[in-house]
């Protein structure tokens, strides 16, 4: 079994998400914070902002969804977790080798990817001071280990996901399923062979694809089919 989860499932744990009606996106513009080009032409604006969300999430603790989640590593032979999320909810539950698909808040990495320097290294810093913070490497910028819109998901991840969506059991829950590639593991896994099932509080361009469509909050959700177990 797989599953592939998106704000919706840290959204009662106090996360924003990014389009529902209080969402990210429809107070802040992704092309001034979420891009590369955001972040050449003003690097300490970026960093506010992620240092701003870091300080959100940081306050919020795992739900019944991250939770469950979590368990079904132990409980299934094989279950792959793959996440959009980059708030860490999912590790903070007790999740192991999360395939994170946009990265994470709570990483930074090297802009300039200098020699020296790791792809990427946990960073729970809330402040620093300057901003952007010195790479420890080469003294260039530091930026969040994130990824932004217009840039590749890295390779290793494409395939460890891929790898994932070759399961018997596909659970998509909690996305809007607009941002590709992510959302294309749902055709891909459904390819290949997989019973896939939809969890969200609303329709989705994948509602009508899958083969099975749940409404209802996936905190809920999971928590009964795990009482089922
Ligand atoms: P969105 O904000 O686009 O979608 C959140 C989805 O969660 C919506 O479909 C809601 O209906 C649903 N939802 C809200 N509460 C829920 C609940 N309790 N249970 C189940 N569903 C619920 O967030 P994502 O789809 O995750 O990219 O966004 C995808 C990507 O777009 C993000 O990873 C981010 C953003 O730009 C990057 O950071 C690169």
């Amino acid at each position: 079994m797989t599953a592939l989860t998106g704000a919706g499932v840290s959204a009662s744990s106090g996360v924003p998400t990014f389009r529902d009606p209080d969402g990210l996106w429809k107070t802040f513009r992704p092309a001034e914070l979420a891009t590369p080009e955001a972040f050449r032409d003003n690097p300490g604006r970026v960093w506010e902002w992620y240092l701003w969300r870091r300080g959100k999430i940081a306050a919020c603790t795992p739900n019944r969804a991250h939770r469950v989640l979590a368990r079904w590593r132990e409980r299934f032979g094989r279950f792959e977790l793959v996440t959009q999320n980059v708030d860490g909810l999912h590790e903070r539950a007790g999740s192991t080798d999360v395939i994170r698909f946009h990265g994470s808040v709570w990483e930074v990495r090297c802009a300039a990817r200098c020699a020296d320097s790791p792809e990427g290294w946990p960073d729970e810093m809330l402040q620093y001071a300057e901003l952007p913070p010195p790479c420890p490497y080469c003294g260039g910028p530091l930026r969040p280990g994130v990824v932004w819109f217009g840039e590749v998901i890295p390779a290793d991840t494409l395939r460890r996901s891929s790898e994932a969506a070759d399961c018997e059991v596909f659970i998509v829950a909690g996305t809007s399923a607009l941002v590709y590639p992510a959302i294309g593991l749902v055709a891909a896994a459904r390819s290949m062979g997989a019973f896939t099932i939809e969890i969200n509080v609303e329709r989705t361009p994948v509602s009508g694809d899958v083969d099975l469509s749940i409404s209802g909050p996936a905190e809920e959700i999971l928590g009964l089919v795990d009482d089922q177990l």
